[in-house]
This record gives C-alpha cells, structure tokens and sequence, in this order.
C-alpha cells in the first residue's frame, strides 16, 4: 500500500507530506469557493466516490465516474489520486455495522438470511438526544412516524422514551390502539396526519381521540359530515413554489399534493373556529431527508410567521405547531449527520425571535420523525449466494426488492459492508443485486467493495426506516423475519419471516387450492 492516513489526512509514500499539507489547504479552500457557488454536491459526490473505492482500488487507471447521473466523466490515475488525500478530511468516511460477523453467523443459526435487525441502545439513545435537545419547550414531544418502521415492539421501545405516534392509515391507528396509544394516561398519543383520507378512517381516529391533522380545505366539510369536528384540530401548509435553505432548493411543495395554500388554511381556521374548534395546530412537511442543521429553523421560522399571522387574522387559539419529518441521516459515508442539538437549537432561537414576541410563548413543538428515530439502527443482512460474471460482475443475495425497495425505486444509496472484510481493499467493482425479474432490483451499482465471496454476509446500512415498511410481494418473494440486538446483547425475534400460507391467506375464502 502506497498510501496511509496520519490524523485526519492520507498521505502517499512518495510524496513529501508538507507539499501534501499545502495542497491540501490549497484544494479546501479551492473547494471552499466553489462550494459558495453551489459545486458542494459535485465536491460531496467527488468525495464520495473516492471513499467508495477507498483509495485502495489497485487499477485507477480509467474509472467511469458518473456525475449525479448527468454525464459520466474519467478520472486518471493522476487526478484521482490527487484528490483522495488532497481534500483530506475523511474522519466521517467509516460506516460500522452495530453486528459483528460472528454475531452474524451465530444469530444465522436460528435465523437463516435475509432479516432487518434493529438495535435497541442505539434507538434508545438517539429518542433521548432528540427529547433533550427540544426540552426548552415544555409541550415538546415527538409523534413517530409509524409508516417509516410499523413494528410494535420499536414502537413500544419509543413509547417508554415518552414518544407517540403519527398515523397515516386506519391500519396504523388500529395497531396504535392496540399499542395502548390511545388510553386515557397517554395524554395525546396519537396525531392522524392522512390525505386522501376515507370517512371511516376520520371516524376511527376521532373515536380514538387522535389529533386529526386536515390536509386539505375541503375536508373540513367532509369530516364535519362524517366524523364531526373536534375541539381540537390540526391544518396542514403547503406554501407552494420551492422550498430553499440560503440558495440551495430543498423541495418544491409546489409540486406536492399536500396541504392547503395559505389563503386556505385562513379560511378554514375560521370557518372551524365558527363550528367550535378551540384548539388549533399547524404541519407542514417541506423537504424528505435533509442533511442539513438548517431544515428544522427554516421550516420553523416559516410556520412561526404563519402561526403569528393566522392568530392576529383569526383570533384563533394556536397551541402547537408540528414541524413533522424530514430530518435526513447520512447514507453515504462521506456525508457528515445532522446535530439534533444544533437543530433543536436552531428552532429555539426562531421561537424566541418569532413566537415569543407575538406572545405565543406557551406553544407546543411537535415533531413527527421517522427516519431520523430509526434509520441508522436497522440493517438489511443478506448473504452472497451466487457470482455471475458477464459484462459486469454481479454478486446475487438471498435479499431483494421485497425486503429494501428504495434503491430500486429511488436510486438511493445504501452503504454496504461485506463482515469480516472491513479492513480488505474495496478492488472489486459489483452490482450487487436480489432475485427478482426486474433489472432494478439491485442494492448497489458499479460498488467497489472486497472480493465477495459465496456465503459472505452483506451488511446493508440504514435501512432502519422505510425499508422492510415498503416492502412487497412481488414475483411471489416473502418479506423476512425483523429481529432486535437488545441492550445486553440478546437478539430477539420482534417479526416472524412470512410464510408461503401468509401469501395465500388472502384465498381464505374460497377452495381454490383445495381443488388440485
Ligand atoms: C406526514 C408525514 N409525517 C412524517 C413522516 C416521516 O418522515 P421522515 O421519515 O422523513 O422523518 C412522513 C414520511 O413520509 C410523512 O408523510
């Protein structure tokens, strides 16, 4: 090996290490500069790629590196090398499974590939950091986003951290019922934030005496209709045009199919003021996965502004505002995490300077995660079945589609790690891929990881939230079993694996089978 870290920065034997230094602080402040004019991501990806072949990939001569899908350029040995311990600071570059690969192989025994596996002290932790770092607010409290990871004993691992939850189905309420969520000690438990939402469903949630959050102006009519209006009642903002943080464009809420305008969620606090509504709350979810400290008080700041304005034009009584999801964790390595004390900072400094001054100090914050509870703490593990060698090199799991969805279906990045080979030079480039016969179903393109051999264990990072919830059943593929790492190093089944009959029961009805 020609090159090897010192600190914070790489170094090549050859090369002294203070010309090293100095271009070093030549190319951060080179990136410093473009990064001003919004060549960030390009730096992040350029970053990202260098760490994904870890520095170590043997043959650099001509690697296709493709540009945020628009455009692929190569990269000679020269440049890229240069780049890799030039730019220097890889501190954030590792990505450690929770799970070693002898545990692994011992929890293998009992439950065969693929399965999540979830980690409690991490979740646990993580539900204190968010809590402390909003405890300024006396009504803080986070509604968990069920969709993201709907497992009761996750969920109930968050509901001891003080958590509720935030529903979007009739399915979610019900299993929240069930969870307890809806008793009379737990005080508010439940926020119903759904669109499109069937009567029965605005039936159920009030009977359980959930928050309904409305998405829409008309629904005011229809809930009054079917479910009657509550004295207490959520609206949810869409602001329209993009949603920006200094100049770079979060999201387009203009694009989005939720919410009410502004114009409309005035007329609908008055229009519910007049049938009785005494409580009122505002939502708005502007921008999914953001890795950034600024989402939160950008938002905030825009709902303050709003809550301040609708109180003066409506006279209505605001008692909470909901900055929901969207708080994003750093899938790729090179990409540094959000600082929920920074965050929950952030918005304090908004509330002071908005909030307390149009004498609305006493409002609540609410917050409605999912990713940011449960992404990091669950993993996909999946073991290496077969290598297929044609134009590319393909290593095929035992995991696919059916079990993480949101690579085939977004792109998105999932790091991998192959256990046991953390330490082994990422030279060997694959796609590593599932069984289905779909070309997309595949967790990783063009990845250089170590030498994969058959029977390998592939430790798929982050999939904690949204990834077995979207899963499916496509080409008749059964979702697996969910386990849990508890604290004292016990690991628990909290999901059996579905079964061929779970994927027939929906035939229960007739005879069909029987007949063969
Ligand atoms: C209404 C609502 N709240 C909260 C969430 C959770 O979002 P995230 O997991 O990005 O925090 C979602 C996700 O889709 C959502 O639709």
């Amino acid at each position: 090996m020609t090159l090897y870290k010192k600190g914070k920065i790489w170094y090549h034997k050859k090369v002294p290490r203070t010309l090293v230094l100095s271009a070093a602080a030549l190319v951060n402040s080179f990136f410093e500069f473009y990064s001003l004019c919004e060549f960030l991501v390009v730096r992040r990806y350029v970053v990202a790629f260098v760490i994904e072949s870890k520095i170590c990939a043997k043959n650099f001569s001509t690697l296709n590196f493709s540009l945020f899908g628009c455009g692929t350029c190569k990269f000679g040995r020269a440049e890229f090398v240069l780049i890799s311990f030039l730019r220097g600071d890889f501190s954030t570059m590792e990505k450690k499974p929770f799970v070693t690969l002898e545990k692994v192989r011992e929890i293998s025994k009992t439950f065969p590939t693929p399965f999540h596996i979830y980690d409690e002290r991490g979740i646990r932790e993580n539900a204190r950091r968010v809590k402390k770092a909003f405890s300024w607010n006396k009504g803080f409290k986070e509604y968990f986003a069920v969709k993201a990871t709907p497992n009761p004993f996750l969920i109930d691992i968050l509901k001891q951290e003080g958590c509720g939850v935030d529903c979007s189905s009739m399915t979610e309420l019900y299993m929240a019922d069930r969870m307890g969520f809806s008793a009379k000690d737990m005080k508010d438990g439940i926020m119903f934030s759904s669109n499109a939402t069937p009567a029965e469903e605005f039936v159920y949630a009030k009977k359980l005496g959930a928050i309904i959050n409305l998405d829409d102006f008309t629904h005011v009519e229809f809930l009054e209709k079917t479910a009657g209006i509550p004295e207490r009642i959520c609206c949810r903002y869409n602001p329209g045009g993009n949603f920006t943080i200094s100049t770079t464009i979060m999201d387009k809420p203009g694009d989005a199919k939720y919410g009410m305008t502004k114009e409309q969620i005035t007329e609908a606090y008055r229009l519910l003021k007049d049938k009785g509504v005494k409580e009122f709350g505002i939502h708005a979810f502007l921008a999914s996965n953001t890795v950034t400290n600024e989402y939160y008080p950008t938002l905030a700041r825009e709902l303050f502004k709003l809550a301040a304005e609708l109180k003066e034009k409506t006279g209505a009584n605001i008692t909470f505002i909901n900055l929901s999801g969207g708080i994003g964790i750093p899938y790729r390595p090179d990409q540094e995490g959000n600082n929920i004390e920074i965050i929950g900072e952030g918005v304090r400094k908004v509330y002071e300077e908005v909030l307390v001054p149009a004498g609305m100090g006493d409002v609540a914050i609410y917050t409605e995660l999912g990713r940011f509870m449960m992404g990091p703490y669950g993993a996909l593990v999946t073991k290496a079945l077969h290598a297929k060698h044609i134009y590319k090199e393909y290593i095929g799991c035992d995991a696919c589609a059916v079990n993480l969805m949101r690579p085939a279906m977004y792109g998105s990045y999932h790091h991998i790690t192959v256990l046991g080979k953390e330490k082994e030079p990422c030279d060997h480039k694959y796609d590593i891929t599932g069984s289905l016969c779909e070309n997309n179903d595949k967790f990783a393109i063009d990845r250089m990881l170590p030498r994969i051999d058959l029977g390998d264990y592939l430790y798929i990072h982050d999939t904690g939230a949204h990834g077995f919830s979207m899963g499916y059943n496509y080409n008749g593929k059964l979702r697996s079993a969910e386990l849990l790492l508890r604290e004292d190093g016990e690991v628990q089944m909290i999901r059996r694996a579905e079964t061929i009959e779970d994927y027939l029961a929906t035939f229960d009805f007739c005879d069909i089978f029987k007949k063969q």
